[in-house]
């Protein structure tokens, strides 16, 4: 009578052991992966040095009394001007031989929103790190663990109320909201700013919940949303923040925070000509929406955090540029007008020509060929091969990682739901 039972059983139990045996070895093979991967280095057959930036002539070498800072750290807020601004830092690691941080996976982002695990990023033989620009979350355990002591810290951050808009429209956050239909407002952001708290816009991915509504800018630089209502706690680790950046840039002040990037680190005019004012440029209803006072004052308090950064690194940009002297604006306005030189001249497409820059207090003379324009036009994807290659980096780790929340943002809201639920039954 029981033998059938024992049966199931026996093969039950084999069945497993085959399970566990072939996981096994399916995890040992990533493993080895990890292992014979991580150790890349800068094989000089590798390195093809195609690196025309178009420069043809430089006379006179600068006359800065500093030396270029070579070692930084670069947090790509999400929707805060940081693919505008990216580029500049990307070109500069390339063109310098910079040892990159990058995923062994060879994609854009790093890590989001937890430091990647050992393994899955690439270590260099020189065992020393001097550049990180894709998207990750500011650490500072993490980073001040695995960069030079001499490292600067640098991001991007911008106006929250536009932030929100921008990212309200990105991460499709309407869609979370399930409004009825017949609600009266065709703006989804009205709605949604006459009593934000009930929605369910916080989401969860590795284990960390985060709301792309709320306090998302002061999140990516490595703020806990559990926090979020603490403005002691924010007021504490806004100060730490401000000892750890050499500097957080202002979008609204894009060309005042470019000049002051290359004046504290020391680069060139060259290292950061943009080709283009703003590379972020979609269109949506509610872009330009102007929002009530009321709105505002909603807005305010649901996503202070943000409020209170931005008004601090404003305040500190502001303290930093009063310290360089009065012939810093003489140098943003010399930056404009050398940036829109450059874009007439590369839009101009005559293959041919040569654009001079003439040398001033704040740079030697250059001149360009075409190549300049190849060279600021360089993708994202480019760079990131054409670096991958110089560090002879190898074969990339074949392996998914779920980091991009606009293309998961409906199951990391899922999951978040999941997890309350979790916490409520536990509680
Ligand atoms: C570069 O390659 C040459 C010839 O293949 C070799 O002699 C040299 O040691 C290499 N240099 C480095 C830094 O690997
Ligand atoms: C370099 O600049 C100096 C003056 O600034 C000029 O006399 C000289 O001819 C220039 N040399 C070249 C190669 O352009
Ligand atoms: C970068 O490496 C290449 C190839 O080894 C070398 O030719 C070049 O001078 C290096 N550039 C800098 C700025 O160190
Ligand atoms: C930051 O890094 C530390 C040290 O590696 C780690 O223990 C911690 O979980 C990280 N924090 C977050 C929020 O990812
Ligand atoms: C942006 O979109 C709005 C509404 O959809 C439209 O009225 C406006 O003309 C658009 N602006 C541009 C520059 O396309
Ligand atoms: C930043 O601060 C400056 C100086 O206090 C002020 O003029 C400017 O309006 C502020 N910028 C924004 C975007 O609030």
């Amino acid at each position: 009578m029981y033998r059938k039972p024992v049966l199931v059983f026996v093969v039950g139990c084999i069945s497993l052991m085959v399970t566990a045996v072939m996981f096994d070895r399916e995890l040992r093979k990533h493993d080895m992966a990890y292992r014979r991967f991580p150790m890349a280095g800068n094989s000089n057959s590798t390195i093809k040095a195609a690196k025309n930036t178009g420069l043809r002539l430089l006379n006179s070498s600068s006359s800065s009394n500093c030396s270029p800072r070579k070692n930084f750290v670069w947090i790509k807020v999400h929707k805060s001007g940081s693919s505008t601004t990216t580029p500049l830092f990307q070109k500069y690691a390339y063109i310098h031989n910079l040892t990159v941080m990058m995923p062994a996976h060879g994609g854009p982002i790093l890590s989001w929103p937890i430091p990647p695990r050992e393994g899955l990023y690439v270590k260099p033989r020189t065992g020393v790190y001097n550049a990180l620009y894709q998207h990750s979350r500011y650490n500072k355990t993490w980073m001040e663990a695995r960069f030079p002591p001499d490292t600067a810290y640098l991001a991007i951050i911008r106006e929250p109320f536009s932030h929100f808009k921008s990212c309200f429209n990105y991460y499709h956050v309407s869609r979370v909201m399930k409004t009825k239909k017949t609600s009266h407002s065709t703006n989804p952001l009205q709605t949604f700013l006459k009593n934000p708290w009930p929605y369910k816009t916080e989401a969860l991915s590795y284990g960390v919940r985060f709301d792309k509504t709320r306090n998302a800018q002061a999140f990516d630089l490595g703020y806990p949303l559990e926090k979020s209502g603490d403005l002691d706690w924010a007021r504490r680790y806004i100060d730490q923040l401000e000892q750890d950046f050499l500097l957080v840039m202002i979008l609204e002040h894009l060309e005042e925070s470019i000049v002051l990037l290359r004046r504290l680190m020391c680069w060139e005019l060259q290292d950061v000509i943009l080709r283009s004012g703003t590379s972020n440029s979609r269109n949506y209803s509610f872009k330009h929406y102007q929002p009530s006072r009321t709105e505002t004052e909603t807005y305010r308090q649901y996503s202070a955090v943000d409020f209170m950064m931005f008004h601090r690194f404003n305040q500190s940009l502001w303290r930093k540029i009063r310290a360089q002297g009065d012939d810093f604006f003489g140098e943003v306005r010399h930056y404009r007008a050398v940036c829109a030189q450059v874009r007439e001249f590369c839009r101009r497409r005559e293959k041919s020509a040569l654009l001079t820059i003439p040398s001033t207090r704040w740079n030697p003379r250059y001149t360009f060929d075409f190549n300049l324009c190849k060279s600021l036009g360089t993708s994202a994807t480019a760079y990131r091969n054409k670096i991958w290659n110089q560090l002879g980096y190898g074969d990339k780790i074949n392996i998914e990682m779920i980091y991009n929340v606009r293309q998961n943002h409906g199951s990391m809201l899922k999951q978040a739901r999941q997890n309350s639920k979790e916490r409520s039954i536990n509680d």
